[in-house]
């Protein structure tokens, strides 16, 4: 039977239609809600707003399901590699043997960055963030990426560019943090084991380990794409303007940064480095999260939309098991964050509002053991999320996109007369 929608504003009637997607998910279509009754939605946050339609994600929050393009996360987690996963992404389908193929050979031939990232990095203030370096240099790279009708192995030029290039980058801004020299890409190393060896080639750290590398790009993959969260929503406006894609992506880069979003994984470390500061006792970080007065948050712990187990957050713990192991690292972190995770959801406040560990909480204690400084954390969450921010902009440029401009209701000053300054 069809769903309908009925709306009454005032002694106004307007029967809405209603958009059913592939997945059941009920959207009412409030298109000529204003022309035809002068009222508008407010949703602050955008907790109810469906900012479009789109065929790239389906996650259920409820029963902790995330999928790309249809195939469950677990399964890509398992079987495909970070390049495979931004092609299913971008393209809608995974790639065949062949352009697979072409992609990787793509990828590895186009790392070198342009001379003018190296200045834009030098011009940055030693204690500049990098995430702040991070959008410097994408943005930049619009100057010297200006092809956008090209292809290469399938992919838009400046897409594919971008891909191979902000391993790169990230590498740089790390290297260039410590004082150290830059380590050149090796073309002979796929996606994730390049990254590893351009971080730490000479530091003493793991830097060419096959398990370690694994555990890299499936990280990537766990952080790929999460439809129309903060920082894919930022590209999805910014893009809306008709702004290019390297701007696009560098807004993107700037919406991730913030504690709440991708900088959470940072600032869950900095949270058990507290705990284990004062002592390693949990209940008093459990105590304060629950205290509003406090303003604190489990870092970590819960989600918009996930009222369940993330499920990437499950698969996350379990490669941390794997890469300490291999480390042969005791993380008391882990240890910590195991005990914090299991009086958080016996918790009557944390089970009431269904917060359960988010991607953060697990992510930050394996690249920590890798050997990455905490302000790097979130520069790795911008890599892998790099081909989702992409396939989204793509969507929504493809589309009949309408710039991105909400409506607000105002509740400031009625009209008044301008007051001289001399009669203030
Ligand atoms: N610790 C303590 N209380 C929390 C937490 C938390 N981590 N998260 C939510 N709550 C409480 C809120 O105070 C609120 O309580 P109330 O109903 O008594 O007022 C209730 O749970 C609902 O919270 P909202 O703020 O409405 O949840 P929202 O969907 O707006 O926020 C968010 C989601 C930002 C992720 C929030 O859970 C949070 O701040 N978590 C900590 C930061 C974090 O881990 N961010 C990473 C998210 S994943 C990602 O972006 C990759």
């Amino acid at each position: 039977m069809a769903i309908t929608a009925e709306i009454r504003v005032g002694a106004d009637k307007l029967d809405l239609p209603v958009i059913v997607g592939s997945e059941g998910e009920v959207g009412i279509d409030i298109g000529t809600l204003r022309d035809k009754t002068g009222a508008i939605t407010l949703d602050p946050g955008y907790g109810n707003t469906g900012a479009g339609e789109s065929a790239i994600t389906f996650l259920d929050g409820e029963l902790g399901i995330l999928r790309y393009r249809g195939y469950p996360i677990e399964q890509l987690a398992g079987s495909a590699s970070f390049l495979e996963v931004s092609w299913l992404l971008l393209k809608g389908e995974l790639p065949t043997a062949a352009e697979l193929a072409n992609l990787i050979a793509a990828e590895r031939a186009n790392r070198a960055v342009p001379d003018h990232v190296q200045a834009v990095l030098a011009a940055c203030p030693q204690n500049t963030h990098p995430m702040a370096m991070l959008a410097s240099c994408i943005v930049t790279l619009s100057s010297s990426h200006s092809d956008e009708d090209d292809a290469i192995a399938g992919l838009p030029a400046n897409q594919l560019r971008l891909m191979a290039q902000l391993p790169v980058i990230a590498a740089y801004i790390y290297r260039r943090s410590q004082g150290l020299p830059l380590v050149p890409p090796d073309s002979e190393r796929d996606y994730a084991a390049n990254f590893l060896h351009m971080m730490f080639a000479g530091t003493g750290k793991q830097s060419d380990d096959v398990a370690i590398a694994n555990a890299m790009d499936l990280l990537f993959i766990l952080h790929a794409d999460h439809e129309q969260n903060c920082s894919t929503s930022t590209v999805r406006l910014v893009g809306s303007s008709q702004a290019d894609y390297f701007a696009s992506v560098a807004a993107g880069v700037c919406a991730l940064w913030g504690p709440l979003h991708g900088g959470a994984n940072q600032a869950v470390v900095e949270m058990l480095d507290e705990i284990v500061h004062r002592g390693g006792k949990v209940d008093w970080v459990v105590a304060q999260a629950k205290d509003k007065a406090s303003g604190f948050r489990l870092m970590g712990f819960g989600h918009r939309v996930y009222k369940n187990f993330d499920p990437r957050a499950k698969l996350i713990k379990v490669q941390a098991d794997v890469v300490l192991d291999k480390l042969g690292k005791d993380d008391e972190q882990l240890d910590l964050a195991i005990g914090l995770e299991h009086a958080a959801l016996a918790d009557e406040y944390f089970v009431q509002r269904k917060l359960y560990p988010n991607v953060d909480f697990y992510s930050g204690i394996i690249y920590r053991a890798m050997g990455f400084p905490q302000e790097m954390f979130t520069v790795l969450f911008a890599i892998g999320r790099l081909p989702g921010w992409t396939a989204h902009w793509n969507e929504h440029n493809a589309g009949k996109a309408r710039i991105g401009r909400p409506r607000q209701i105002y509740t400031g000053r009625n009209a008044r007369d301008f007051v001289p300054l001399q009669a203030r």
